[in-house]
């Protein structure tokens, strides 16, 4: 009997070696006990300590005929050690029989193991006292979380010196613990490791497939773009548990290439992305990887490889899903909820009211709103026919956990199947008025508010209203029918009108409109939802003040509906690992975002969060697929600054600035000179009435120092305070200045100005420190900065006059001054331009001579064939990114346009019209670019910049601006150079 087990365990071992070789799951995947009898020797147990010896011994045996023989020991911690075989997260069932050779001592079955990026710690399985007289057992359950090395199992002793024996030692892997943990596969066997097809594509190992090792899937022949290798995941992952997937693909063709998930309960399939196609370029390896919870009962559960479109074959290696074990939330940190004015909720789905998500989800929110589960698509897929199983399970969840519901949303353009728009307009409107009657319906009662339309404003078109389908067929009927019919559905929930970019100042002033003209009607429209997707530089936090003051003359209630930060500001970067100093830089904008709502909670009685914690946010796919981090909790639900810039901004790291100084010698006279207008005021977070903004200029002579300060109440002791290098200046609102400061202050409407010089600051660079202090309400403002020089800023001037825009040059630009392109952004010799500029009534006319003997369009990216790039920033934001009003029009030497900027460049395309002519040595641009939104001529500032792109042959190999040294003027408008105009 115990031979048979003895052979079993050898058996067990020879396994487990292929098991590693082949990377099919761990260990405990055998789910046999593991036993030791000793009967064919010390069957892997070794010495643990200096002089320790163990034998197979068969002088005694609690069974068969043989036992392990521990002597020879001098420490507790000396005696037999083996190496188990725990795998991470899973329980396992220790025995063991131990019997001393003389005398009693406490003999302990230990774990010894070391943590990844930890130290070694010891844990205790099973104990007991054992004397000389008999067998005594000893057993225990272990189990560890968080990757480790060095696993050892070891008997050890109180007595340092008593010799013992062991016998029957058994691990036994506890059923079902092995569920969930994941699994990986290499191919390597030279076998499909289970992999299947999910239509008739052909699957083979082979080496031509492998990326590393010898064997990789080798996929083809595939019917559809769904079509390819797939494999049941069921056994291995468990409900509410996070795994991240990765697997390594290699298309034959370029494509796009994803990794998804289905699932079923009952027949209902449904699909979920782990990662996002992405595009992989002909036979390159690339990695697809993303995290995934499950939320769901199911019964069905496959992970699958699929390309966005066409069937290219692929190979696929090294597949990995692996179990995140879930580390407990923060209890000794405060409540959201209980240190905020104003009701606080995060969008949820599924799997934020699971396990540790759902600790933390009901710890820290009051209110919930479902991401996705009663938009259209969710909710009636199909004419009549509806779905609430998921709405209901979130809603049902909610109101069993007291929180509340915001219901979102009723008639969106998006996520709304096509069937919905077809015919006339009774007919989109009977489908409007059926779809809330069943939804709002199906709710009534239980959710506090609805969005009843989304996104429905469009502040670039001269009415306001976004060209969507509900608008092409109803106008603004649809919005009246929704709000109508959902007061007459549930006449208990208040009623919101919901948007993003509602801080910036024209969609702000073009909602506003729209609501008060709709309320004067009698649209029950109860309030006013602002989403906030905001990022960690724009907009100010001034803009969202500014817009709920303004929402707030309309007597309507308001919320912050989606809250999220993003840590990037253009639609293009992407960090590897988000930087710690950009998470402390984004506790700071919390806080001052927070700022803003707590001052304004007479006008705001709740925020959402659109999204518990950095583990599922919707920015990690959009606008495209990587890595962001805009929420209060990381991805292990720990807070992160931004939850202490919410909760308590005294915990935050103070904050350092980077500020760029420019060259230039403004006039210390108390007067705001043009040289301060060509860059917008650096804005200083606002304390009570206290706001300032402020600028810097260098030159021989010193820093010079800006300091718009708004502070009502004039006092004699209200006073600006710049330190740099290591010296205090104290400018005081009244005067009189210490003696030897360059310093003037002006009066302006609500405060006052600084101007100061400080020969200490010429360079430009280092630490500089501003303290704005208000004297009579004790409140300041302080802020820290980091200087870097850099050049003055670049200015022209645009001539009155109307050319014809032909590509020939008429003699009205000889007006205008000439500029030319001499910042080198690639290369250091190539294309240039000689640029001019006239403007009349609200266009910008642009003429640019380009030398540039070798003209190609070779390549297919437009900028990287000969081309000249108009940059234009209405308002002269210098913002890093692009905002609504800012283009970048690309005009090649053939005439091509291409029309880059704000995330939708769609609404400024129609601005550009040009005519280009080709002459001896390059070519001539002319263009117009009209400007809408802008009030030009007068003291009016535009951001502006030329670039121009050479090409040779296929690729770009130079690049030069008029001002921008940066090679980032197509993400940024912060180095752009500023155009004025003339009469
Ligand atoms: C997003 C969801 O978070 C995603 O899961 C989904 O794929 C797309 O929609 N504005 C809105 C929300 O009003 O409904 C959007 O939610 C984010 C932008």
């Amino acid at each position: 009997m115990s031979s048979l087990r003895s052979l079993h365990s050898l058996l067990t071992a020879a396994l487990l070696c292929l098991a590693t070789l082949v990377a099919v799951p761990g260990p405990a995947h055998a789910a046999q006990p593991v036993t030791y009898d000793f009967e064919s020797g010390t069957q892997g147990w070794a010495p643990r300590g200096d002089g320790v010896s163990v034998t197979a011994s068969s002088e005694l045996a609690r069974s068969g005929t043989a036992s392990l023989l521990v002597t020879g020991r001098s420490e507790n911690w000396h005696g037999a050690v083996v190496a188990p075989g725990f795998a991470e997260g899973r329980t396992y069932a220790v025995t063991a029989f131990a019997r001393a050779v003389a005398g009693e001592s406490t003999i302990a079955l230990t774990v010894q193991r070391t943590p990844d990026g930890g130290d070694t710690v010891y844990e205790r399985v099973a104990a007991a006292t054992v004397g000389d007289t008999g067998w005594v057992e000893l057993s225990g359950r272990y189990t560890f979380t968080g990757a480790s090395t060095d696993l050892q199992l070891y008997a050890e002793s109180s007595d340092p010196a008593a010799a013992y024996r062991l016998d029957d030692v058994t691990i036994t892997e506890e059923p079902g613990s092995g569920d969930g943990n994941g699994t990986s596969t290499d191919f390597e066997t030279g076998t499909v490791q289970g992999w299947r097809a999910r239509a008739s594509a052909t699957l083979a190992a082979t080496p031509a497939a492998a990326r590393q090792g010898g064997y990789g899937l080798a996929v083809s022949d595939r019917s559809a773009s769904w079509d390819g290798p797939a494999l049941d995941v069921l056994p291995v992952m468990a409900k509410g548990a996070k795994y991240t997937a990765s697997v390594w693909v290699r298309p034959e063709e370029a494509t796009s290439l994803g990794l998804s998930i289905e699932r079923r309960s009952g027949d209902t399939p449904s699909y979920d992305q782990i990662a996002a196609p992405r595009e992989v370029a002909a036979g390159q390896w690339t990695e697809l990887k993303g995290t995934y919870t499950l939320g769901h009962d199911v019964d069905f559960l496959a992970v699958y490889v699929e390309s966005a479109s066409g069937t290219t074959p692929f190979a696929v290696d090294d597949f990995t899903l692996a179990h995140v074990p879930a580390v407990p939330i923060q209890r000794d940190i405060p409540a959201l909820k209980d240190v905020l004015g104003f009701t606080i909720g995060t969008a949820v789905q599924r799997p934020q009211t699971l396990g540790e998500h759902g600790e933390l989800l009901r710890r820290h929110f009051e209110s919930v709103t479902p991401g996705n589960q009663l938009k259209w698509d969710a909710t009636e897929p199909r004419e009549g026919e509806f779905t609430f199983a998921e709405g209901d399970h979130l809603v049902d969840y909610a109101h069993a956990n007291g929180l509340k519901v915001r219901g979102h949303t009723l008639a969106w353009h998006s996520q709304t199947p096509d069937w919905v728009f077809e015919g006339t307009k009774a007919d989109v409107l009977r489908r409007l008025e059926n779809h809330i009657r069943a939804v709002a319906g199906r709710y009534k009662g239980r959710l506090y508010a609805w969005d009843v339309v989304n996104e429905v404003v469009d502040e670039n078109q001269p009415d306001g209203l976004r060209r969507s389908k509900w608008f092409q067929t109803t106008g603004l009927d649809y919005i009246r029918t929704a709000f109508r019919v959902a007061r007459e559905v549930d006449p208990d929930a208040k009623l919101y009108i919901n948007d993003y970019n509602t801080e910036f100042p024209r969609k702000r002033r073009a909602l506003y409109e729209l609501v008060r003209k709709l309320r004067a009607e009698g649209v029950p429209i109860d309030g006013v939802g602002h989403q906030l997707h905001v990022n960690i530089e724009q907009p100010h936090a001034s803009e969202i003040e500014e817009t709920i003051e303004l929402i707030a003359g309309l007597g309507v209630d308001q919320q912050v509906t989606e809250l999220d930060v993003s840590v990037y500001t253009d639609f293009v970067q992407s960090y590897p690992e988000i930087p710690a100093a950009l998470l402390l830089k984004q506790g700071h904008r919390y806080k001052e975002i927070f700022d803003v709502f707590r001052r304004q909670s007479g006008h705001l009685n709740s925020v959402t969060l659109w999204g518990l914690a950095d583990d599922d946010t919707w920015l990690s796919t959009f606008p495209i697929t990587r890595l962001n981090a805009p929420l209060l909790f990381d991805d292990r639900l720990q807070a992160k600054p931004a939850y202490w810039g919410v909760a308590d901004p005294a915990r935050l790291e103070p904050l350092v600035h980077d500020v760029e100084v420019p060259e230039g010698t403004p006039k210390i006279d108390g007067r705001r000179d043009r040289e301060w207008d060509l860059l917008p005021d650096v804005r200083l977070a606002r304390n009570g009435d206290l706001s300032a903004g402020i600028q810097f200029r260098r030159s021989a002579k010193g820093l010079s120092v800006l300091a718009e300060v708004t502070d009502p109440a004039r006092d004699g002791q209200d006073a600006v305070t710049v330190t740099v290098g290591g010296t205090d200046h104290v400018i005081r609102r009244t005067g009189p200045h210490a003696k030897g400061l360059r310093a003037h202050v002006g009066k302006t409407s609500g405060g006052y100005r600084v101007e100061a010089l400080l020969p200490a600051g010429a360079s430009g660079a280092g630490g500089v420190r501003l303290t704005v202090r208000d004297a009579s309400s004790q409140d300041a403002l302080v802020w820290a900065g980091e200087m870097t020089p850099v050049p003055a800023v670049r200015t022209t001037t645009a001539a009155r006059g109307t050319p014809q825009i032909d590509g020939t040059v008429d003699a009205v630009w000889a007006r205008a001054p000439e500029i030319r392109t001499a910042t080198w952004v690639q290369g250091s010799a190539g294309a240039t331009a000689r640029v001019r500029t006239l403007w009349d009534a609200g266009r910008l006319h642009v003429l640019a001579r380009v030398s540039d003997p070798r003209l190609s369009e070779e390549s297919p990216d437009p900028w990287q064939q000969d081309s000249v790039e108009i940059f234009v920033d209405a308002d002269n934001g210098k913002t890093k990114g692009y905002g609504d009003d800012d283009g970048q029009y690309r005009i090649s030497f053939t005439g091509r346009r291409t029309v880059g900027g704000p995330l939708d460049p769609a609404a400024i395309e129609g601005n550009l019209t040009s005519a280009v002519r080709q002459v001896p040595g390059g070519y001539v641009v002319e263009a117009t670019i009209g400007l809408p939104t802008a009030a030009l001529g007068g003291d009016a500032l535009l951001g502006f910049d030329v670039q121009v792109n050479d090409a040779t042959g296929a690729s770009r190999t130079a690049a030069v601006t008029w001002s921008d040294p940066t090679g980032r003027a197509h993400l940024s408008t912060a180095r752009w150079g500023v155009l004025g105009f003339a009469r």
